[in-house]
């Protein structure tokens, strides 16, 4: 195995950054470390898989258990969900958590110290892919609460836009274990070295090409998608002979976080946007947890994040399981989409097939 022994440790990079501000507490230091820690478990139970039992749904044999989305739980959303709350209850830098798997926010239990921070995470974001072993990840968004914010922890505390967070990043469990992180100074990659258990520094300054051939969605809800949605994909089908004059490649994995680290580390566009599907929901992935993050990423990277109308960082959130219509990655082609979404539409004629894009009656 080649061999370095100049990596730069997780720990290392965080203290060296803290020197900068000569003012920090280490709290926040300590608190990336624990959130480390929890992904570090993670990534060994969903390596050990079915080895430990940990394949299919929580409590199968009572039925299953279902969580605040309407989803089914699996067994390793629950266990994940219980390492990140164990690993960063007991340190005193936060005030609460919250989870796409607890209805409520959680309260730091009595007994331990209380801090000035909120964590809010996706313990296993792609979770319908860890049976067929395909990559899947745990996803982080670090905020600060108020001075004066009152315990128990309400879910107001958590409704901050994606533009106050302090930090995010996510972990991803695929061939390697990558940790990627982002402190409102760029973004940077770790790459877990297994024996020795460290996250080491790998993707020192990642950033995302700003024009890309690639694009992800779930094209099995095409016929759910607004109009300027349909004229994007319709446009980069039609490849070179198209208004687009190149040909593009696609790809859905159904995990979002594996997309977010393709595109991170080689462009693309991913897309999420909001559909007819259910009027009930303003989108599939949740805000707090799945797009704020991502969103933070993206931007520190050089790329952006949209919810096809408004740049998905400047939405004041209204629920702690809020969804959203998203869109991110390479910048020309996210601002093109918004662009498609603030353009007037087009008349109901666009919708007839006679007078559709590309048809014989079209001028
Ligand atoms: P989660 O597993 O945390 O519930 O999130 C699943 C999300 C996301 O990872 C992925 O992009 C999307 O759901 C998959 O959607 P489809 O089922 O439409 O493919
Ligand atoms: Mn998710
Ligand atoms: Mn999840």
């Amino acid at each position: 195995m080649p061999f370095r022994t100049n990596r730069t440790t997780l720990t290392q990079y965080l203290i060296e950054e803290r020197r900068r501000y000569p003012g920090a507490s280490g709290d926040f230091n300590a608190l990336i470390l624990d959130v480390a820690m929890a992904c570090k478990q993670i990534s060994k139970a969903v390596a050990y898989g079915e080895l430990a039992g940990l394949h299919g749904e929580h409590n199968a044999e009572e039925g299953g258990s279902i969580n605040i989305q309407g989803e089914a739980q699996k067994k390793l959303d629950v266990l994940s969900n219980d390492l990140f709350i164990k690993t960063n209850e007991w340190g005193g830098h936060l005030l609460g958590m919250a989870s796409e798997e607890m209805d409520d926010p959680l309260d730091i239990p009595e007994g331990y110290p209380k801090g000035r921070y909120l964590l809010v995470f996706d313990p296993l974001d792609g979770s319908s892919n860890i049976d067929v072993n395909v990559s899947v990840g745990s996803i982080f968004s670090i905020l600060r609460a108020a001075d004066d914010e009152p315990t128990p922890i309400s879910h107001e505390a958590f409704l901050q836009p994606g533009s106050k967070q302090v930090a995010a990043g996510y972990a991803l469990y695929g061939p390697s274990t990558m940790l990627i992180l982002t402190v409102g100074n760029g973004v940077v990659g770790f790459t877990l070295d297994p024996t020795l258990g460290e996250f080491m520094l790998t993707h020192p300054n990642l950033t995302i090409p700003e024009d890309t051939q690639e694009f992800a969605i779930n094209t099995s809800n095409s016929r759910f998608w607004e109009a300027p949605v349909k004229r994007y994909v319709d446009e980069c089908l039609a490849g070179k002979t198209g208004p687009r004059g190149k040909d593009f490649n696609m790809r859905w994995i159904a995990s979002m976080v594996a997309e977010a680290h393709r595109i991170l580390m080689r462009g693309g566009v991913f897309m999420y946007p909001r559909d007819t599907k259910d009027p009930s929901k303003a989108g599939k992935l949740r805000l707090l947890y799945e797009a704020n993050p991502v969103g933070m990423i993206m931007e520190q990277a050089g790329g952006r994040a949209s919810t096809g109308h408004v740049p998905v960082l400047d939405v004041k959130p209204s629920g702690l399981h809020q969804r959203i219509g998203l869109v991110f990655g390479s910048k020309n082609e996210v601002e093109r989409i918004e662009r498609y979404h603030a353009e007037p539409q087009k008349s109901r004629d666009s919708e007839i097939p006679l007078f559709a894009e590309r048809s014989l009656f079209r001028d």
